[in-house]
Formats: structure tokens, C-alpha cells, sequence
């Protein structure tokens, strides 16, 4: 009998294929990386709090972003770090700085992802591990907007 339940492995090849497939490579999140903390940089709301934690080279951070983006969107595995710690001790972070981040990072997308599909599929990553981050940051009381 067919098993009907999907290996873990199976979605994940699946999912590399359909992200390939729609034109995601290095290439494409190399220029989605320096573009989107271009922005970061200029934005004079949040990137105080980037530049005082990563100072004058972001050589390293743009690597390791890159390296991010390729494990959640293409799956590969060359990312293995812990954001969570990273992010809780941005003192000066606050839930609505997660709007502006979410905001620029749309607003890259459009500007430079090969296809809507593109868009859709980084936003949808992006969108879930900010909620996490935040939750992880401020607890569940601030995001929904209580005391
Ligand atoms: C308010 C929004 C955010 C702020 C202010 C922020 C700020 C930062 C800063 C300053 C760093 C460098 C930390 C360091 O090197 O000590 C960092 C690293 C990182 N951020 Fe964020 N971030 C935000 C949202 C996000 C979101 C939404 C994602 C993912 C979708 C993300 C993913 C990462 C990752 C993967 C790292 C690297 C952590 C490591 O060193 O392994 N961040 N972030």
C-alpha cells in the first residue's frame, strides 16, 4: 500500500525544486541581502539598533545572512546559528520596530525578486520567523497589543 503521508525528506525536495523552479539561487539572495540592509542602514528608525550591534564592518553579517536565507528558502543547511540570543539582547528593539523590518523587506522584494511567486514565498518565511523572534523577545502580551 502507497503511504499517503509524505516524508519529511520528499516536502523538503519539494519544496527546493518549487523554490529553484520560481528563480531563487544564490545569486537572487545575494541582491536580496545587500539591497534589504541597504535600506535597513538608511532607515533612521531601525538602524541605529543594527549599527550599534554590528559597528562599522557588516561584511560578516551580510554573509551570514545570506547563508540564512539560503538554508530557510533553499534548504542549504549552511546556516546553523541561534538569532533568538541575538535578538534578546537588542535592548533597544520594540515590537513595532518587527513592522518597519517586515515593511522594508517587502518593499526590497518587490523591487528586485524575479516574480510575485518570489515575493509570496520569502514573505511568507519571513513573516513567521518574526512572529517567533517576537513572541521570543516581548511575550505574547505586547504583540496583541496589551500592557
Ligand atoms: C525588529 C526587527 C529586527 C531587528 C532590530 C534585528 C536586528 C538584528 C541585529 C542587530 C543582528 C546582529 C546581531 C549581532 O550580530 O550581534 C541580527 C542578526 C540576525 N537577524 Fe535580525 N533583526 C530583526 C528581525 C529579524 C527577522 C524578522 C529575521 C528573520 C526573518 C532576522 C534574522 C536574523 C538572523 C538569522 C541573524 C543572525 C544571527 C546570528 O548571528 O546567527 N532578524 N538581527
Amino acid at each position: 500500500m502507497e503511504s499517503v503521508v509524505q516524508s519529511a525528506d520528499a516536502r523538503r525536495a519539494e519544496i527546493q525544486a518549487y523554490a529553484e523552479k520560481i528563480g531563487i539561487d544564490d545569486a537572487y539572495i545575494s541582491v536580496l541581502v545587500e539591497t534589504f540592509y541597504e535600506k535597513i542602514r538608511e532607515n533612521p528608525l531601525i538602524g541605529p539598533i543594527f549599527d550599534e550591534a554590528i559597528g562599522d564592518d557588516w561584511a560578516p553579517h551580510l554573509a551570514r545572512m545570506k547563508d540564512f536565507w539560503a538554508s530557510v528558502a533553499l534548504n542549504a543547511g549552511r546556516y546553523s546559528g541561534k538569532p533568538m540570543p541575538k535578538h534578546k539582547r537588542l535592548s533597544k528593539a520594540r515590537a513595532w520596530h518587527f513592522e518597519i523590518w517586515l515593511a522594508l523587506f517587502e518593499q526590497t522584494l518587490k523591487e528586485t525578486a524575479p516574480s510575485p511567486l518570489v515575493v509570496d514565498y520569502f514573505m511568507e518565511r519571513a513573516n513567521r520567523i518574526a512572529q517567533s523572534l517576537k513572541l521570543g523577545m516581548f511575550g505574547a502580551a505586547e504583540i496583541v497589543g496589551k500592557k
